[in-house]
């Protein structure tokens, strides 16, 4: 998501008290990669006290509104890092129980599918995140993403603890992000994967 710079953009940034230097207790982390503008990983922290959140985003501009969210609930169990996910092993290895992919871009050019979040590259980085399972949940719109990454996956030592090609159809406990309301406003099925790897 690319968005121009709001107006309060760098004083947001330079005052922000929630970047990740590690958390005041052991409970579990989940990680939230590519969290837009926050609402679903800020939900999470709110709903889940028991568990610590980290929410990464690689563009400044939609992190800060994910921060101003994130002033206004001051969640103790929640830290975010503006960042390309590709350098996570160097600042969370071995901490992380459970990783989210919620509405990652798809590239869908076949000589850009490197970026996609659940390319073989991106999987090699998450395996040296993981304190022990790897256990990775991913929501798209997407039906092309959707099958490579189930591909991906299994390629890549996973199993299928749960699929849905229709999450809203289904009990399984759900905070929907931002994009997700929107698809499923259009009428969008969401397509939902969680996946465990020993
Ligand atoms: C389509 S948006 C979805 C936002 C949110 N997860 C939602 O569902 O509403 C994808 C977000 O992932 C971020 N992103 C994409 N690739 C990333 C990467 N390699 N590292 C960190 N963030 C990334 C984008 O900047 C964008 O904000």
């Amino acid at each position: 998501m690319r968005m121009r710079n709001p107006k309060d953009k760098d004083l947001v940034i330079n005052n922000c008290d929630y970047y990740y230097n590690g958390f005041d207790n052991t409970n579990p982390i989940h990680l939230e990669i590519g969290m837009g503008k926050g609402k679903f990983i800020l939900e999470m922290a709110l709903k889940y006290p028991e568990y610590n959140f980290i929410g990464v985003e690689k563009y400044s501009s939609v992190a800060s509104v994910a921060i101003k969210r994130i002033n206004e609930y001051k969640p103790k169990n929640l830290k975010i890092l503006i960042t390309d996910a590709i350098n996570l092993p160097e600042i969370l290895e071995n901490k992380i129980d459970t990783i989210y992919l919620n509405f990652s871009d798809p590239w869908p050019k076949e000589r850009h599918a490197k970026r996609r979040l659940t390319s073989q590259k991106y999987l090699e980085t998450y395996d040296i995140l993981f304190k022990n399972n790897a256990h990775i949940i991913m929501k798209t719109d997407n039906d092309n993403l959707f099958l490579y990454s189930i591909d991906s996956f299994i390629n890549h030592g996973y199993k299928i603890v749960k699929i849905s090609y229709d999450l809203h159809s289904e009990e399984i406990d759900n905070i929907e992000t931002e994009y997700e309301e929107k698809f499923s406003k259009n009428g969008i099925k969401i397509k939902y994967i969680d996946v465990k790897k020993d």
